[in-house]
């Protein structure tokens, strides 16, 4: 582990100028070397200043957390950012994608894309001459899952043989969790209904990375997913773009709500994570999200302090 600060500088320096799309662009050195920067900015340890550099966000779909935690990184670096709101600007008429990125790659030093389609994400980042950083697609949402293992090492300290059981849909967070923890060497359960699985190829891909023992399943079961765990996290059942499936979701994930009966089958001291924005009485239930074990709040905060230090690394302010 990159512990002081030469050698988290040393790792990160790697980083510079990168797009980080997938939760699998980064190696296990580079991630704990990020999670050790975010510590040492969380606790006030270090600063940095990276002069006026410019982020862009180009986001498609809502966001409070991941737009907010941008713009607050960005100002803590001493630096700004553009809100490049696709309504507001060429974007929304059918202006190119390919003509954007070059456009915004002369006046950016890095953008944060959220939107869809992975491979919209994937353009982006081969027409820009700038990093390219993933805010959230239907595939990943890989900042959310280094603030979610940024909560976990805060909890347990050392993060390899810990368990991570996440109840509910698939998704996008699913499979990031999946990948980073696959790294981090912790074990992911996802308990699922049948038809909500994870994509196969996705935790193929986490089986693959998986280090110090971690396995990566998938279970129907959500009381056996949950057994012995050390992280419970769960997230909507119906994501952004999925609004119309709400109903026949609900029905579908009837017994998948991250309850105090599911908290009970976990390990007991286990902590309880979401994403966020939340549904109470849906995927959560309101006493477990407001309950002792809720560890929601550092986690949300903490989005800003591993963003701060994402941006650092490739702009290459270390
Ligand atoms: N967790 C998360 O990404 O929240 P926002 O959608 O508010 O950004
Ligand atoms: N899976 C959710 C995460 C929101 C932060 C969505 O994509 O809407």
């Amino acid at each position: 582990m990159a512990a002081n600060s030469q050698g988290v500088a040393a790792v990160l320096a790697d980083l510079k100028g990168l797009d980080f799309l997938s939760s699998a662009d980064l190696n296990v050195e580079q991630i704990l070397a990020l999670l050790e920067l975010s510590r040492q900015l969380k606790s006030g340890e270090r600063r940095i200043d990276l002069g006026n550099r410019v982020l862009g966000l180009i986001f498609t779909k809502a966001s409070t957390r991941t737009r907010v935690s941008f713009q607050v990184a960005m100002a803590r670096l001493g630096g700004q950012t553009v809100d490049l709101n696709p309504q507001l600007t060429q974007l929304g008429r059918g202006e190119p994608l390919e003509d954007t990125a070059r456009v915004l790659s002369r006046f950016c030093d890095v953008i944060a894309v959220r939107t869809f389609a992975q491979q919209e994400l994937i353009d982006y980042a081969h027409w820009a001459s700038i990093p390219v950083l993933n805010a959230l697609t239907d595939l990943e949402h890989p900042c959310q899952a280094l603030a979610d293992f940024l909560t976990m090492q805060e909890a347990f300290g050392e993060l390899p043989g810990q368990t991570l059981a996440y109840v509910g849909d698939g998704n996008n967070v699913a499979h990031s969790l999946m990948l980073c923890g696959a790294l981090l060497g912790v074990s992911v359960r996802i308990g699922c209904p049948k038809g909500f699985e994870p994509l196969p190829e996705v935790v193929n891909q986490a089986r693959n990375l998986a280090v110090a023992d971690a396995s990566i399943e998938v279970i129907s079961d959500p009381l056996a997913a949950v057994r012995g765990a050390q992280a419970l996290y769960t997230d909507v059942w119906a994501s952004m773009g999925q609004e119309q499936e709400q109903l026949e979701r609900e029905k579908a994930f009837r017994g998948f709500c991250l309850n105090e009966d599911m908290l009970a089958e976990a390990d007991p001291h286990a902590i309880v994570l979401h994403c966020l924005p939340a549904h109470r009485g849906e995927e959560i239930s309101p006493g477990v999200i407001e309950g002792g074990s809720s560890r929601i709040f550092d986690q949300a905060e903490n989005r800003l302090h591993v963003q701060q230090a994402l941006l650092a690394a490739v702009l290459g302010g270390l």
